[in-house]
């Protein structure tokens, strides 16, 4: 049931039971308040006035007090966002941030993607230009472990929010994961990110989000195997082809279920440069792409 929720409300276990606290102590507040506001104006239990009352501190009190409880435990963006999704049903609308895109006739939900990347960026900088101008799907966020990459200028370039993560905070404390509800972000693109994804983050986001390597997986993968180790390592072993894996991830290392694969061929004379110039042109045609066709099938469902 927990762990449910954390994926419903994307949590990690520290911050779910910091929302249960507040549920309690609201739910507790709000009773003891409407108890208060009946007793001081001496209505009467039998009168309806009372049960009136009752029911508007209920409805409306609890909204309000929940959000003030929500700012000592840090929870003020997730209720305020949950507040958001109640407003919204009764056709009040937030400018700017709105998860609705408006068509003619019909509103289509927003799909919002955080890449994480720890490098130039190239593939980053392909999935951005995929979705620009996409009707459903938008890069909202990028995620980067290395001050000064490549990736942040794009990021500054496009216009695309970015954060530099911690390591402290990213394996020992909340995983960015308030940072990433946030932002309301629905599926991430790991774009040659280099850390290994806290369980928390995984299990936050079941099965929405994909990796890619430069291998053809499970060969060449796990930890260590990365950039040009991949490609030295296929080269030293004589394989003759090689090619990019595009996965889910899971909490091991190069692991989760394969979505793609795409094959190139190993000449004598290549080298591990020369092999990761090919790997990557396979990775600008296939990645944006694949990414779209996932995020469309989950939409299906
Ligand atoms: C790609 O080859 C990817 O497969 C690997 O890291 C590289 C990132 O390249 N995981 P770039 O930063 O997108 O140019």
């Amino acid at each position: 049931m927990f762990q449910k929720l954390q994926s419903k409300w994307k949590v990690g276990g520290w911050q779910l039971f910091l929302i249960f606290c507040v549920f309690a102590i609201t739910g507790t507040l709000t009773a003891y308040i409407s108890r208060q506001i009946t007793g001081w104006l001496d209505i009467d239990r039998t009168s309806p006035w009372f049960w009136v009352l009752k029911i508007l501190v209920l409805i409306f009190g609890y909204q309000i007090i929940i959000l003030i409880i929500s700012f000592p435990f840090g929870q003020f963006s997730f209720f305020w966002n949950y507040e958001k999704k109640i407003l919204r049903r009764f056709g009040v609308s937030f400018p700017g941030n709105d998860s609705t895109v408006s068509g003619n006739t019909s509103e289509v939900s927003l799909t919002r993607i955080a890449i994480f990347a720890s490098g130039a960026g190239s593939n980053a900088q392909k999935i951005i230009d995929r979705f620009r101008n996409h009707l459903y799907i938008k890069v909202s966020l990028v995620v980067c472990n290395k001050p000064g990459a490549g990736v942040l200028s794009i990021a500054q370039k496009e216009k695309i929010p970015f954060i530099v993560i911690d390591k402290e905070r990213f394996f020992r404390s909340d995983a960015y994961i308030p940072v990433l509800k946030e932002h309301e972000i629905d599926f991430i693109v790991l774009a040659g990110f280099l850390w290994k994804i806290p369980t928390e983050l995984v299990r936050a986001f079941p099965n929405k989000i994909v990796n890619i390597h430069p291998a053809l997986l499970p060969k060449y993968g796990g930890k260590g195997m990365y950039g040009q180790f991949v490609h030295e390592a296929v080269i030293n072993a004589g394989d003759k082809e090689s090619g990019i894996t595009i996965h889910f991830v899971d909490e091991q290392y190069d692991h989760g279920a394969a979505i793609f694969q795409a094959k190139c061929l190993v000449v004598d004379t290549d080298t591990a440069t020369s092999l990761a110039e090919k790997i990557h042109v396979l990775e600008h045609i296939h990645f944006p792409r694949v990414v779209e066709e996932v995020i469309e099938v989950q939409r299906a469902r």
